[in-house]
Formats: C-alpha cells, structure tokens, sequence
C-alpha cells in the first residue's frame, strides 16, 4: 500500500489494512480505557475492501510507522453516529448528504515512546486533507480539555456545542454533556457563524441552502433574520 512521508524523518503514515487489526486495538485502547470495547468497530472496518472516498468508504484508518515498519499512531474517523439519532437528521436523504459532508475523528493515539514528537499532528493533519480531498465540509472531535490548546493550534475552533444550521432556521446536533467540541472547516462553502441568543457558533453552509443568513438570531426555537 502507498505510503505518505511525513515532515518526520523516517515516519511515514498509509491506510489501515486486515492486518493492522491488533495494532490499532492496541493503540487505541488508551483513549477510552473504561470501556475495552469502545473501538471494537475499528475491526470489522479493517476487514471491508478498501475504496473511496476515504480509506474504507465513509471511514478513515490511518496508521503512523517508523522506519522499521512498526505501528507507532492509529487515527480512525468516520461519520458522526449522533446524525443516525438525531431525530431531525435521521432521514435517508437528509442523513447521507450530512454523511457525505460531515466527519469525527473517533480515536487519535500515538504510542507512548513517540509521543511529543509531532506524530499525532501528522495524523490528523493527514486527516484533514483526506476529508477535504473527499469533499467533506467539517471535520469534528470530542476534545478532552487537556487538548484543547492542541486542537487549537492545529485550525479547529473549540465550542461547548456543535449546532448545525439545515435549512429554513431549523438546527440540529448532539447531546455531548462531557465534553466540548472541536470543528474545522473544510472548505469555502461552510463556516462557523456567531448568533445571538447561541452561546456556540453554527455551522454554516454545510448543505445547500444551509447558509446561516446574515444578521439571523435565535428565538429560543429556531434561526429567524
Ligand atoms: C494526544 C496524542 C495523540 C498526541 O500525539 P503526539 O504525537 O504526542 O502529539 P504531537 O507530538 O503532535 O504534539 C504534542 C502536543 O500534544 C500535547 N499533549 C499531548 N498529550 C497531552 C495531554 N494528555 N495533555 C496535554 N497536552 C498534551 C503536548 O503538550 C504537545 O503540545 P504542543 O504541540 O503545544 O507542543 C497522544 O498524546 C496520545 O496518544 N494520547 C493518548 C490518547 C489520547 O488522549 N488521544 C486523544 C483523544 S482521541
């Protein structure tokens, strides 16, 4: 599989195969050990044939190696699965434009020993590209506080909530009363807009005729201007 150099010497980074199953489990049992199973997930994407418009359809598995081959970072994105239960985006041909337009980096871990050496920003940097390759919008995380300054440096706006203008001043977006939320936009069409009366940003443009209007406010329901 064709490998991407890194700005690191001797890291270069490539799509997950089958056969990366036990080390990205590995990897990625750092970022949630309360719950052993969290990215079980990962497994069964490993094993689905590899086409686009990202590694494995809708998801992303990039692995980080170093110059003996060995795994040293796993990142796995894909779709928000908040959208699946959204009772306002849960529509078959609402849910696969927001799929196609909207991603989440599940999972970002490097190992221990090559922490600190600026392989986590290579992964998600790639991850950023491979998303605005595919025509994606908005790349979004659930930022641990310690991260958010990382986040930060590295182009996504951190929010309490993600709120995503549809159309016609009607939102949606996740319950996430643990964490906060990092965005970024991908390209020219979408963009994080301040509204009154919202104490996060909304995202706009996502869709056509999503564009949160110019002087529009929120009135406790929905986007009026
Ligand atoms: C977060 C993580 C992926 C970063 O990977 P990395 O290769 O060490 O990161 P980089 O070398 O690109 O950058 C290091 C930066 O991360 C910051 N950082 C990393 N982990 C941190 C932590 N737990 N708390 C605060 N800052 C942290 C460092 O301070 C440094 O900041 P700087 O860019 O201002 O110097 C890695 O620390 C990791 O695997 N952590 C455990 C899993 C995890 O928490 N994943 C994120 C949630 S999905």
């Amino acid at each position: 599989m064709k490998a991407t150099r890194t700005r690191l010497p001797g890291i270069t980074l490539r799509d997950g195969a089958a056969s990366d199953a036990d080390a990205v489990a590995r990897l990625l049992s750092v970022v949630n050990p309360d719950d052993a199973e969290a990215f079980d997930d990962v497994r069964l994407v490993l094993e689905m044939p590899h086409e686009g418009p990202l590694s494995h359809s809708r998801v992303l598995v990039v692995l980080a190696e170093d110059g003996s081959g060995r795994q040293i970072g796993a990142l796995f994105a894909g779709p928000p699965f908040w959208l699946f239960d959204h009772p306002v985006t849960n529509h078959p041909a609402l849910l696969e434009d927001l799929v196609a337009r909207i991603g989440i980096i599940s999972a970002v871990a490097v190992d221990p020993s090559y922490r600190g050496r600026g392989v986590g920003a290579e992964l998600i940097r790639h991850a950023v590209r491979r998303f605005t390759r595919a025509g994606y919008g908005m790349l979004t995380l659930n930022c641990f506080p310690a991260l958010e300054g990382y986040y930060k440096r590295l182009g996504f706006t951190i929010m309490d909530d993600l709120i995503v203008h549809l159309r016609d001043g009607r939102m949606a977006g996740p319950v996430w009363d643990d964490t906060r939320v990092a965005a970024r936009p991908l390209d020219r069409h979408t963009a994080l807009a301040t509204v009154p009366g919202l104490g996060s940003p909304v995202v706009s443009g996502i869709l056509p005729g999503s564009r949160v209007p110019d002087g529009a406010y929120f009135d406790g329901e929905k986007l009026r201007n």
